[in-house]
């Protein structure tokens, strides 16, 4: 898989948004490493992962970026966002307010990133079903509205974590 030598065609960069606590570390955790944490502390300031793979026979090198949702610890937002292609929006399908700030999510997005950004709205958690407090149809219509992919993902149990990175990764390429 990671072939010292191999040719890269291209690099995406994608960045993750969404309040603390969602899941964001632990869905790049899982999706670059295939790691999960139940002890993840929270971001402070920019961190990224890198995972190579291939679409359509081409080698993508698929740049996370992920930052911190609680403000006190963000670094700068435009430095964030620049040159970004995909971006991940997060809440947590148990917190309703993580989905009900997800409006102030696509502002910030749609006020520093380039207008033709590919955007996934991710409901994350969904092995804790039985504490959900968003509607999967709720979520569906908001991002249908919003002109946003939308998938549910657990980083814990993995699922959807691979499609929702792959989804986004296509459709920038
Ligand atoms: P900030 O860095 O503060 O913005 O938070 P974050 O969005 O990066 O959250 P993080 O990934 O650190 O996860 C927060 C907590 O939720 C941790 O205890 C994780 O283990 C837990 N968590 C993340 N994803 C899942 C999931 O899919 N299911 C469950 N049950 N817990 C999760
Ligand atoms: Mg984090």
């Amino acid at each position: 898989q990671s072939n010292f030598n191999q040719k890269i065609d291209y690099v995406f960069k994608v960045v993750l948004i969404g309040d603390s606590a969602v899941g964001k570390s632990q869905l790049l955790a899982r999706f670059s490493r295939n790691e999960f944490s139940i002890e993840s502390k929270a971001t402070i300031g920019v961190e990224f992962q890198t995972r190579t793979l291939e679409i359509d026979n081409k080698t993508i090198k698929a740049q996370i970026w992920d930052t911190a949702g609680q403000e006190r610890y963000r670094a700068v937002t435009s430095a964030y966002y620049r040159g970004a292609l995909g971006a991940m929006l997060v809440y947590d399908i148990t917190k309703r307010q993580s989905f009900d700030h997800v409006t102030r999510w696509l502002e910030e997005l749609r006020g520093h990133a380039d207008k033709n950004i590919v955007i996934m709205l991710i409901g994350n958690k969904t092995d804790l079903g039985t504490l959900r407090a968003v509607p999967t149809e709720d979520a569906k219509e908001f991002a249908q509205r919003e002109n946003l992919f939308f998938m549910e993902t657990s980083a814990l149990d993995s699922s959807n974590v691979e499609p929702s990175f792959l989804t986004v990764l296509t459709e920038i390429y």
